[in-house]
C-alpha cells in the first residue's frame, strides 16, 4: 500500500499584523489555550489518518519550535524567506507523490480523508479548501463551477459581500512543485496557481462547512481563543482566593493565582503561571504565560504577551509585546474592538 502524503506545514512567516505579540515569537507558535496554534494543527494532522511524515517549513525565530511536545515532526529552516511556494520546495524536497499543505496560522478543522477522495477522484493537480465566508473582503475569493472546478482567483479588492475563500490547505501533485521556480521566492497563491489555471491545469475546490478562523490579526486571534472556551477551566495548582469572583467562560492555566476580591470575567484566558493582585479587573482578556497584573489593575480585551505587566487602567484593547509594561489610559487602541460584544460587567469603583 502507499503510504499517505507528506505535509508541509508553512509556519515561516513573520505575522506582521500580530505585532508586538510575533517579535519574540513565531505566530504559529502562539498559545491558544493552554496548546500553541501549531500544536493544536500536528494534533488534527494526526488525527486524520491520511498524512504520513511532517515537516515544519520555518524560518523566522526557527528555534521556538524545537521540543514542541505532540505528534513527530521534521524542521525545516530557510536561509531566508522563500515565500509560500518556495518554503514548500524547500522543505520538501523532490517529490514522487501527491504532498498535503497547510498554513500554519489558522484553525480548519479540515476534513482530510473526504478531502483526498475528491482529489483522487477528480484527478486534479491541485486540490485546495475552500471555506464560506459572509464578508470576504479581508481575502480573495475564489470563482468555482458547480462541481467545485477552480476558475480564477479574484485578488483582495475590500469589497464587502458573502463568497468562497482559500482556507490555506492543499493536496498538491509533484507537478505543481515542478511549477516552482527555484531561483528566487515565491508564493502559491499569488503565482503558481493563477499560472497553472492560465495553463488550463484542473484545479479542484473541496468546500469546508465547519469552523474556520485564521490568527493573522489580534482581534481574529482574540475571537479564536475565546471559541473555545467553555466554563471555567482551573489547571493544576492554580490558586484561587474565596474572595475573587470568576465570571466564566475562562481559562486558568497551571499556576496561576488570584488574589483577594479580584474579578475574572469570560471570556478570558491566563496562561500559565499569571499573577493576579487584590482588587484587579480583568475581561475579554488574553494574558500570556508569566504575566502579573498588580492590585487593582483594570484590563479590558487586551492580548498581553509573555511576561508583561499590569497596573493601573490599561488601555482597553492594549496589546503588549514580550516582558513590557502596558500602556495606561482610557481610550481604545486601534480599530475594530468595538466590534466586540459590550461587558455588562462593572468594573470596581463604577
Ligand atoms: P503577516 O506578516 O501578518 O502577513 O503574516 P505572515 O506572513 O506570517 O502570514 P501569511 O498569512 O502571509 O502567510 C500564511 C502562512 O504562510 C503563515 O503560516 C506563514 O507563517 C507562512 N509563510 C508566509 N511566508 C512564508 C515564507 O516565506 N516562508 C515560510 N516558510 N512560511 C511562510
Amino acid at each position: 500500500m502507499q503510504p499517505f502524503p507528506a505535509a508541509v506545514v508553512l509556519v515561516g512567516g513573520e505575522g506582521l499584523r500580530l505585532r508586538p505579540l510575533t517579535r519574540t515569537l513565531p505566530k504559529p507558535m502562539i498559545p491558544v489555550a493552554g496548546r500553541p496554534l501549531i500544536g493544536r494543527l500536528l494534533d488534527h494532522l494526526a488525527a486524520s489518518g491520511v498524512v504520513g511524515s511532517i515537516h515544519l517549513a520555518s524560518g523566522y525565530r526557527a528555534e521556538a519550535f524545537e521540543g514542541l511536545e505532540g505528534p513527530p515532526f521534521h524542521l525545516a529552516c530557510e536561509p531566508s524567506p522563500q515565500g509560500t511556494a518556495g518554503a514548500v520546495a524547500f522543505a520538501a524536497g523532490p517529490a514522487s507523490g501527491p504532498l498535503w499543505v497547510l498554513n500554519g496560522d489558522a484553525l480548519v478543522p479540515v476534513d482530510l480523508a473526504a478531502m483526498f477522495e475528491v482529489h483522487r477522484r477528480t484527478g486534479a493537480l491541485a486540490t485546495l479548501a475552500s471555506v464560506r465566508l459572509q464578508d470576504c473582503a479581508r481575502y480573495g475569493r475564489l470563482e468555482v463551477d458547480p462541481e467545485g472546478r477552480l476558475l480564477a482567483f479574484r485578488e483582495k479588492d475590500d469589497t464587502p459581500g458573502a463568497g468562497w475563500v482559500n482556507a490555506g490547505v492543499y493536496l498538491l501533485e509533484p507537478e505543481v512543485l515542478g511549477a516552482i521556480p527555484p531561483e528566487r521566492p515565491c508564493s502559491l497563491e499569488r503565482e503558481v496557481f493563477p499560472v497553472l489555471l492560465s495553463r488550463g491545469a484542473r484545479l479542484q475546490t473541496f468546500p469546508h462547512r465547519g469552523y474556520f478562523r485564521d490568527l493573522g490579526t489580534p482581534e481574529s486571534y482574540r475571537q479564536a481563543v475565546f471559541d473555545l472556551l467553555e466554563g471555567i477551566h482551573l489547571g493544576v495548582g492554580v490558586e484561587v482566593d474565596p474572595s475573587a469572583r470568576l465570571s466564566p467562560p475562562l481559562y486558568l492555566g497551571p499556576g496561576c493565582r488570584v488574589g483577594p476580591r479580584a474579578r475574572l470575567v469570560g471570556p478570558s484566558v491566563l496562561e500559565d503561571r499569571v499573577q493576579v493582585g487584590a482588587g484587579a479587573f480583568i475581561d475579554s482578556s488574553i494574558l500570556w504565560e508569566d504575566c502579573r497584573v498588580e492590585e487593582g489593575a483594570v484590563l479590558r480585551q487586551a492580548i498581553l504577551g509573555r511576561g508583561a505587566r499590569a497596573r493601573g487602567r490599561v488601555v482597553p484593547g492594549a496589546v503588549v509585546g514580550f516582558a513590557c509594561d502596558a500602556p495606561q489610559g482610557r481610550n481604545p487602541r486601534g480599530s475594530g474592538l468595538n466590534s466586540l460584544p459590550p461587558s455588562r460587567e462593572k468594573e470596581p469603583g463604577t
